[in-house]
Order: C-alpha cells, then sequence, then structure tokens
C-alpha cells in the first residue's frame, strides 16, 4: 500500500522555540517512517514581517540544521527551502483567486496582527494562508502534523481544496489536520495563558531551542506558578499544568507518570525537574546543530536536493491545476529548472 503524504513547514522568521519543537518538530521525526514527508522551511512567510536579510540568511540554515539535529533524515524526507520551489508562489496566486476577502479577514493570527500593526498592516500578512494551502495542496498532503494555533488556517486550506474541487472537477486531497493532544500547546512561562511564541515581546517566558544552558536555567526557575503549592493537573494552576506537559513530552511520560514523580514535592522539585528535562536535550541537540553549521556549503546542497525532489511532485500538480484553469501548457519547465 502507498504511503500516506505529510507536509509541514516552519517559519525561519525567529529563533525556535520549545513550542515548535514539541508541537510540530519532534513529532514529525517520529513520522518519518510512516509516512512520505514534506517539511519546509517556510521563508516566504517568515518575509510577511520585514526580515532583517543576514538573520533571515542565517537563521533560514540555522533551521535546516536544526531540522537535521532534531533526527529527520534527508534521504528518507523531503526537506528543502519554500522559495527554492517556485511553484508555491504560482499556485498561492491561482489559489488567491479562489478565495475570499471575508474569509482571511475571519484568520485570528491576522485579526491579531493587524490590532497591533494598523494600516500599516503588508497585505502579505492578509494573503498568508493562502501561500500556505499552496504548500500543502500543491503536494496533496494527507496528514499536516501542527501545533493547535494552526487549526484556522488548515481548516480554510480544507475549504480552498474543497472549493476548487467543486470548481473545476476532483484536483486536491482535502488535507487533515495532524495533532499531539499535549504538544500542540506549549504556553509562555512568564504567561501561561498565551502561546509560547518566537516573536513575543518578553522572552523571559520563551526557552529558545538555542538559549545557552543558564539562560534556560533562570527562565525556568523564574516560571510563573501560583499560590496553591500543589502539583496538580488542572486548568486552575496554568503554570504548573504547563511545566508538567513540558515535563511529560521530554521524559516520554504520561501526565498520571509525571504526576507520580512529582507526588509530594513542592515547585522548586518540579522547576528543578523541568529544568533537568530541557537541558538533557536542548544541550546534545545544541552541539550537533553547532556541529552541523560548520559545513554550511553541505546544508546548502541538501537544500537544492530536497527542493529538486519537492519540484518533481509541485510541477505535477501545478500543470493539472493550470490546465483546469485554462491556461495554455508551457511545454517546458526550463525556466524553473
Ligand atoms: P510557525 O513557524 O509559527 O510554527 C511552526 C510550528 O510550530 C507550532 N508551534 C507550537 N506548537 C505548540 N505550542 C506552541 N507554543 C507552538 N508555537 C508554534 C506551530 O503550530 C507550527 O506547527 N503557518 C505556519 C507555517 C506554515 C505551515 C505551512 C505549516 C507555512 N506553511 C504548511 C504547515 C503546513 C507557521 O507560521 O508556523
Amino acid at each position: 500500500m502507498e504511503k500516506q503524504r505529510i507536509f509541514s513547514g516552519i517559519q525561519p522568521s525567529g529563533n525556535l522555540t520549545l513550542g515548535n519543537y514539541l508541537g510540530a518538530l519532534r513529532n514529525w521525526v517520529s513520522l518519518q517512517d510512516e509516512y512520505e514527508c514534506i517539511y519546509s522551511i517556510v521563508d516566504m512567510h517568515a518575509i510577511t514581517i520585514r526580515q532583517n536579510p543576514k538573520d533571515l540568511h542565517e537563521r533560514s540554515l540555522l533551521t535546516m540544521a536544526l531540522y537535521l539535529a532534531a533526527g529527520l533524515d534527508p534521504e528518507k524526507n523531503t526537506v528543502f527551502m519554500q522559495s527554492h520551489v517556485l511553484e508555491h508562489a504560482q499556485l498561492g496566486w491561482i489559489l488567491g483567486c479562489n478565495s475570499y476577502m471575508g474569509e482571511l479577514s475571519r484568520m485570528t493570527q491576522y485579526k491579531d496582527k493587524s490590532t497591533r500593526l494598523g494600516d500599516s498592516i503588508p497585505t502579505g500578512l492578509f494573503n498568508y494562508p493562502v501561500l500556505m494551502a499552496a504548500d500543502i495542496l500543491l503536494y496533496n498532503a494527507h496528514l499536516v502534523p501542527v501545533g493547535d494555533d494552526q487549526t484556522q488556517h488548515l481548516e480554510l486550506t480544507r475549504d480552498i481544496a474543497i472549493r476548487f474541487n467543486n470548481a473545476y472537477g476532483e484536483t486536491f486531497v482535502v488535507p487533515k489536520g495532524y495533532f499531539n493532544p499535549f504538544g500542540a500547546r506549549i504556553y509562555d512561562l512568564q504567561m501561561p495563558q498565551k502561546l509560547m511564541s518566537k516573536s513575543a515581546e518578553n522572552q523571559q517566558g520563551v526557552l529558545f531551542l538555542l538559549d545557552d544552558e543558564k539562560t534556560l536555567q533562570r527562565k525556568i526557575s523564574r516560571s510563573v506558578t501560583d499560590s496553591l503549592g500543589t502539583i496538580s493537573y488542572n486548568d486552575n494552576q496554568p503554570g504548573v499544568k504547563n511545566l508538567l506537559n513540558i515535563f511529560a513530552l521530554l521524559r516520554k511520560e504520561s501526565i498520571d507518570g509525571a504526576l507520580a514523580y512529582f507526588e509530594g514535592k513542592g515547585y522548586k522539585q518540579l522547576k528543578d525537574g523541568v529544568m533537568e528535562a530541557v537541558l538533557d536535550t536542548l544541550l546534545p541537540l545544541q552541539e550537533k546543530v553547532y556541529e552541523l553549521m560548520k559545513e554550511r556549503d553541505h546544508l546548502e546542497d541538501l537544500m537544492a536536493q530536497g527542493a529538486q525532489k519537492a519540484r518533481s511532485i509541485a510541477k505535477v500538480t501545478l500543470a493539472d491545476v493550470e490546465k483546469k484553469i485554462g491556461f495554455i501548457s508551457r511545454r517546458t519547465n526550463e525556466h524553473c529548472d
């Protein structure tokens, strides 16, 4: 039986966080044997907010190094830079012509950002979910492993796919989200009602994958708990709940197992336990990343090979879409090769 296909991506728009790792990256690694996996570094999404070019360049390489260091095998998976496969932009345009202002205006991520940016919100931020739909539909992915915050974008992708299929005939696989129930939401250590995010204004509650040991220790030891003093897993204790989640995920334990481990202990021991689990995971990861970053040329070679594999699928889908909407065939794809 043919393997089902998976697509997902991370923006190199900031330093990756423990949320990205537990909500996405680590799950991707566990899927690579069972599925045909395509993982992208979505640099075109990153530029929806103005980036410093040097930083974007560096972070794109670092993200590639992180993908590999986390255990993604570039032989087994297709790993590539989004901007290296021109079909993403082309399909993005076509899908943009098949989506509506109304549905895009309802995206909560857009609404949040537009409140902050007012009239100067770049149109790219508005169109961003259409490009995300193009990413997924180009590969006819069945499943999309993401954190919870992407649910609305996935719903939109499904709506656009169904709409296109209805208008032009069966073209796209309608994808489903794939969530790890606990990893799907990792919260900020200072504001445990808010998701941990690369773009948080206050970085004290955000564990970056490449934070040094002391910084990680400091951030965890200062994480917000509550005044109840008991370690239990419930919504009235969001800080403690989040720490338990992080511990359980990193130690590959159940929540009950984590609760048993901390039974009779206090918040100091909880934080120490989390600290140990974070350092045991991130320090070896960092070592691998810095090793890989010594071979930048090799990283770029791998990106190019990944793009070639990705394009071999993407161009077939795009040609089919273009034919269905009435474009004249290009006969050659030389401009893309
Ligand atoms: P991005 O770059 O914001 O995040 C990458 C992945 O990390 C997950 N994530 C989290 N999961 C749990 N807890 C958190 N605190 C947390 N923070 C981030 C996100 O849910 C995501 O899975 N639009 C996407 C990138 C994208 C994409 C795609 C994803 C572009 N095209 C196609 C899937 C398929 C984004 O901005 O993710």
